[in-house]
């Protein structure tokens, strides 16, 4: 099971005497011919400045040089020049990261203590942060079934060198923590092999850390879901020996009373997606065991929130269940009864999270949420429409959509709003039952569509992560594998300003 990679974070005004096992990184720009990060060393920045003269680094974005820097006294010490790109297209979301990656770049180098000069752009609280939240992502791995070297030394140190009030650094150093262990729990729930995470398994994560960090947890068994008529989400889990679940976990601020506002985030939550009897074809479905990483996401953002304390009542609802194929399963042409009391046609069984996000999104509303997100790994066409830099916004209400676009892009999650409109209404329309679960491709506004019927006129939002929460392959900052995407958006919807 996943251990958290964790060390410390301090802060110092100037760079400390380097021993042996740790570096100095530098800031470069792209289009600067010195290093942008003020160290006061004469001797590592002239070395920086001459690399740079040299054409040996050019400060580009998504790079990082390690080089050695001799001292008077016959020894050598490391320099990390850090690539930020063009200086006007400088954000403290490249700063984050940047200083990923070039963790990652010392910890393979087996520098046990980094000591980061800021570069001296925005407030210094603002990248201090950037710089804890990026290093703490970038130290995550998916390595947690593979023999580990328990001698070998970890990482220790991540010293913040700037010249500004300790304090204001310290507390928004702390809610870059919070956040960026937050989005890594959830990366490693979508990281774990289906075997290891059936949907109670997920439900008994989600109870733990919920108990860790003071959140209520009420959950359903697989027993009340079909008694309180969740068809959608039974017929799902029905085919598998694994139990569905229905995870609920619940944020409530100091005082707060049930008149105030009511948010709900509702995550897809399954936990393999084989296809059931429309059976996927063998090709990379190893990846389908992150088809909870909605549902991670909605319990992440949950963790961040009990910690952050935002004075607003979030419920996340997870709808988690283990799409299979079986003698008891869902076949296409059955008919499911859902929550909402509509029902669905199930034309193809592998158009499963709609099923279950329908019942997760009316239980939403039946709890008195006044505000839906959703996320979802939900269809192959997001990934076709937009690839891996955009998630799909579908959303009801132009207000609540411009909110959660900000907030995605202020996280560094970006997302693209894409229509929900009845033009699109023949795919979801059923000969035989209030609605049908798939009309062909493309797919993703159909999909959206039916969500949006559920939603009825609570202010909705869908976010499609199909393509977003899932890196197929290594990244400067980032292993192979789950992103914990979505994490990040859901709190800053929550905290906004106050989360910096
Ligand atoms: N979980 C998949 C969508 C998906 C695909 C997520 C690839 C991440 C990567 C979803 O349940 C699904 O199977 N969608 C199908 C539906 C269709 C075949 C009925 C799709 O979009 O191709
Ligand atoms: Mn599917
Ligand atoms: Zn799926």
């Amino acid at each position: 099971m996943y251990k958290p990679a964790t060390f410390e974070i301090d802060i110092a005004d100037m760079l400390p005497p380097l021993a042996t096992a740790s570096a100095a990184a530098l800031c470069v720009f792209a289009d600067e011919p010195r290093v942008a990060s003020a160290c006061a060393d004469d001797d590592l920045t002239r070395a920086g400045n001459e690399l740079l003269r040299g054409g040996e680094f050019d400060g580009k974005e998504d790079t990082a040089l390690l080089c050695h820097v001799a001292d008077a006294g016959g020894g050598a010490r490391r320099l990390l020049l850090v690539g930020l790109g063009a200086r006007a297209d400088f954000t403290p979301l490249v700063l984050r990261r940047a200083a990923g990656a070039a963790l990652r770049e010392a910890r393979a180098a087996h520098v046990r203590q980094l000591n980061f000069v800021l570069p001296a752009t925005d407030s210094a609280a603002t990248l201090a942060r950037a710089v804890a939240e990026g290093a703490l992502h970038g130290a995550y791995e998916n390595d947690f079934y593979q023999a580990q070297d328990d001698d070998a030394p970890a990482f220790q140190r991540l010293t913040i060198i700037a010249p500004a009030p300790h304090e204001a650094l310290r507390a928004a150093v702390a809610r870059g923590r919070v956040v960026a262990e937050s989005a890594n729990w959830a990366r490693s729930l979508a990281d774990e092999p289906g075997a290891s995470l059936p949907p109670r398994e997920f439900a008994r994560r989600a109870a733990e850390m919920a108990g860790e960090f003071g959140l209520r947890v009420e959950s359903l068994d697989a027993g009340e879901i079909q008694t309180r008529g969740m068809g959608g989400l039974w017929g799902v889990g029905r085919g598998s020996d694994e139990p569905p679940a229905l995870i609920v976990v619940r944020y409530e601020p100091e005082g707060a009373t049930v008149d105030d506002e009511l948010w709900a985030f509702v995550g897809k939550g399954i936990t393999f997606d084989t296809g059931g009897i429309s059976l996927k074809p063998g090709e990379r479905m190893e990846e389908m065991k992150a088809d909870m990483a909605g549902g991670a996401a909605v319990l992440g953002a949950l963790r961040a929130l009990a910690q952050l304390k935002p004075p607003r009542r979030v419920v996340g609802v997870v709808p988690a269940a283990e799409n299979m194929p079986s003698g008891k399963a869902t076949k296409p042409g059955d008919v499911v009864r859902t929550l909402a009391g509509y029902t669905i046609e199930v034309v193809d069984t592998d158009a499963e999270g709609r099923l279950v996000l329908v019942d997760g999104i009316a239980y939403a509303r039946q709890l008195g949420a006044k505000r839906i997100v959703d996320l979802a790994t939900l269809t192959g066409s997001i990934i076709v429409a937009l690839g891996d830099h955009r998630a799909g916004l579908f959303s009801n209400d132009d207000a609540w959509a411009a909110q959660v676009l900000t907030a995605s892009a202020r996280a560094g999650e970006p997302a693209w709003r894409m229509p929900v409109s009845d033009d699109y209404k023949k795919k979801i329309e059923s000969p035989v039952a209030d609605f049908k679960n798939y009309g062909g491709r493309p797919d993703a506004t159909a999909a959206a569509l039916l969500l949006s019927k559920f939603a009825a006129d609570t202010p909705w939002a869908h976010l499609d992560i199909a393509a977003t929460a899932w890196h197929d392959d290594p990244q400067p900052d980032a292993p192979r594998g789950a992103t914990g995407t979505g994490v990040r958006t859901l709190v800053e919807l929550v905290c906004g300003e106050d989360s910096h």
